[in-house]
């Protein structure tokens, strides 16, 4: 049996919040900020039913993805497996649900972000034939001078 059988991918629930905190935290690369709250989280996931993913081996969480979208366009943040599970296609299998998610939404473009400090995420992406964007700059602007909104 491969190690992706061993695996298995549902919805993320609020319930899931500590355990993808905790893998989120233990995770060079990946930011955590004010928008990860929980109630942000519980926000945002009631907003975008279904779309974002945990996968879980033998009751432990491994991997998580989350996702939401605007109408238009998909936006992936957060995808993490835990070191020691990786290169088994977990990554892969959760993009791969989340965008058939989108997919049957009618949305079929998908963006996300990539530290430029993060090498390791950026090879993942390019060797699934996203594209990097070097023709746009993103702008961002945050309401009250909180410093980690
Ligand atoms: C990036 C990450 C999610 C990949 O998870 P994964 O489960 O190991 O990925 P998969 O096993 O699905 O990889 C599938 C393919 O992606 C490519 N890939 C995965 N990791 C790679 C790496 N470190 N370097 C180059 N290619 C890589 C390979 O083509 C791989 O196929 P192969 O193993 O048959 O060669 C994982 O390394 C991780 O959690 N990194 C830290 C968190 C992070 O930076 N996340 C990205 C935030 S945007």
């Amino acid at each position: 049996m491969s190690a992706l059988r061993q695996a298995t991918l549902r919805a993320m629930t609020i319930a899931d919040y500590d355990a993808v905190i905790e893998l989120m935290k233990a995770t060079p690369g990946v930011s955590f900020r004010d928008a990860d709250s929980r109630d942000a989280t519980a926000r945002y996931l009631a907003r975008n039913p279904g779309l974002s993913l945990v996968a879980e081996k033998e009751g432990r969480l491994v991997g998580c993805l989350m996702c939401g979208h605007d109408g238009r366009r998909g936006y992936l943040q957060h995808l993490v497996v835990l070191a020691g599970h990786r290169r088994q296609g977990i990554a892969n299998a959760l993009v791969d649900r989340c965008l058939a998610a989108l997919a049957q939404l009618g949305i079929l473009k998908s963006h996300v972000d990539v530290f430029r400090t993060n090498a390791l995420a950026q090879a993942y992406w390019e060797h699934q034939g996203w594209q990097l964007r070097t023709d746009i700059h993103r702008y961002s602007f945050v309401s009250g001078g909180l410093q980690n909104a």
